[in-house]
């Protein structure tokens, strides 16, 4: 029987073997929403890089780029990271070079793994009937904010691990993610506009909540090969 597994921070990673096992990376707000959006409206693949300098250099390549900090889009970019700025019009048939302040950086910290996917609640039913066919042991990894444990990304492994029937939970994370998304699930909106996000994205005018917390509005199973995330 596979086992499910679940990290609340990157920090906490390496308490983890993430080898031989499939990995999820969970950035709700925004950047696996972003990811999720930008293949689902025809983007050819995502590059994620550590830097916004790094970002840049694919731009000699024909890349679009994408950068946030903070929460706010980088000067001199083409989108943040708002999915709504992964327009068709704009990423159809394109690579973009992506960056964020949190989701970017917990999929480069999980490269020891042996697949890497990655979730919202944008791709929430595909995936796990995905990840069921796999049957592959699996560790969702919830990017949460600067190594912080958040709520929404827990509240989505929570709602993907009461999804994988017949897959072994091995720790109490895992029981805690199911117990909030069981808790939450039929107030899903009231409970993310609480989050500390979600108040983040007040003080700076962000409306991104609907679009990320639009279930299965992007039935897409992206996966990280090489060094760029293809829709598989
Ligand atoms: C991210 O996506 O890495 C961050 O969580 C912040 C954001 O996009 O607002």
């Amino acid at each position: 029987m596979p086992t499910i597994e679940t990290v609340f921070s990157p920090a906490l990673i390496q308490h983890h073997a993430l080898e031989n096992r499939s990995v999820v990376i969970i950035d709700v707000l925004r950047a696996t929403s972003s990811i999720c959006y930008a293949l689902f409206e025809g983007a050819r693949s995502l590059m994620p890089v550590s830097t916004p300098e790094d970002c840049l250099r694919y731009r000699t390549l024909g890349c679009l780029c994408a950068a946030e900090r903070n929460g706010l889009k980088l000067d001199g970019f083409d989108m943040g990271n708002s999915p709504l700025e992964f327009s068709r019009d704009l990423v159809q048939g394109r690579d973009i070079a992506i960056t964020t302040t949190n989701g970017t950086y917990a999929l480069l910290e999980s490269r020891s793994a042996n697949r890497i996917f990655i979730g919202s609640f944008l791709n929430l039913d595909l995936l796990a009937h995905y990840l069921m066919m796999e049957n592959q042991d699996i560790t969702l990894v919830c990017a949460g904010w600067k190594n912080k444990v958040n709520l929404e990304d827990s509240l989505f492994a929570g709602a993907l691990a009461s999804k994988l029937n017949d897959f072994e939970i091995r720790c109490d994370s895992t029981l805690m993610a199911i117990e909030l998304w069981e808790n939450s699930k039929d107030r899903l909106y009231e409970v993310v506009d609480r989050s500390s996000h979600a108040r983040r994205f007040k003080r700076l005018g962000v409306d991104d909540l609907p679009v990320c917390l639009d279930l299965n509005r992007c039935p897409v199973v992206p996966e990280y090969l090489g060094d760029r995330i293809v829709a598989v």
